[in-house]
């Protein structure tokens, strides 16, 4: 028997066991990354043991081999062409569904990934709900070929942004800069509050040395929000409905307690 999880964790299960219920035999879904998306994995593993037959496009190298490891088909974006949904975590979303991403450093193919499916549904748990964008870093992925140039760069260009704080960061991994599955830098953007979200992902991708932002604009249709005691609340933007559910979060402390993310 596994150790209890924490209410946090049990938030993060319930929000991704109510995604995995949305998945229907022959999808071709989107896998997301980081401890929630995990969770979904391992959840939709259960169910592909039990007989559903899903494709799974992975967004990370931890991704897709967590979702080999739970018996997945795992096929590439190439070989799927469309996705019937993708199911990510976030770092942040706002009311009307826009998203900071990138927390785990996989914000370049969560968003290809995302942009390719017919749907994005995020699941996280409630701490992640905000009123503005901003409070958690923006994480930015840029090209490692002259990166502190790029740095000055973005920098110059936040004086002129809607935001309230402008330091960066340089991810790091122990001793050495971080790199992103495609062998980037992330710089982490210490913004605070980003008063206007969509021209700042225009601004930022228009630079040369920055390949992506972590800003998910218009790209998520519908949130499952979870909380520590199973109860689990669907927002989806695009018809405006919201529902209230539960799920049975006890039982993620013995099937899962093998989760290493
Ligand atoms: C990875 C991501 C993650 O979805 C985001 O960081 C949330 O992670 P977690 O579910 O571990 O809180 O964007 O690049």
């Amino acid at each position: 028997m596994g150790e209890e999880l924490a209410p946090i964790d049990k938030a993060k299960y319930a929000a991704a066991r109510k995604a995995s219920e949305m998945i229907e035999d022959g999808m071709r879904v989107g896998l997301g990354t980081g401890s929630t998306a995990a969770w979904l994995v391992k959840c939709l593993g259960e169910r592909v043991r039990g007989g559903m037959r899903i494709r799974g496009v992975p967004t990370s190298s931890r991704t897709a081999d967590l979702a080999r490891e739970v018996g997945i088909d795992v096929v590439t974006l190439d070989e799927a062409r469309w996705l019937d949904v993708t199911v990510d975590g976030a770092d942040e979303f706002d009311a009307d569904l826009n998203l900071i991403k990138g927390g785990g450093g996989a914000l370049l193919q969560e968003k290809i990934v995302a942009t390719a499916s017919d749907r994005m549904v995020v699941i996280a748990d409630a701490g992640k709900a905000v009123e503005t964008l901003g409070a958690f870093p923006l994480p930015i992925e840029v090209i490692p070929f002259g990166w502190q140039v790029t740095r000055a760069l973005v920098e110059e260009t936040l004086v002129s942004m809607d935001v309230l704080g402008r330091e960066t960061a340089l991810r790091m991994d122990g001793d050495a800069p971080y790199r992103t599955d495609e062998g980037n830098h992330i710089l982490d953007l210490h913004l605070k509050r980003i008063g206007n979200p969509r021209q700042l992902a225009l601004v930022l991708n228009q630079m040369p040395g920055v390949v992506e932002n972590g800003l998910f604009i218009d790209i998520c249709d519908t949130v499952v929000i979870g909380h520590g005691d199973g109860r689990v609340e669907v927002r989806d933007i695009t018809d405006g409905t919201i529902s209230a559910g539960r799920v049975e979060v006890d039982e993620a402390d013995n099937l899962f307690s093998d989760l290493s993310e």
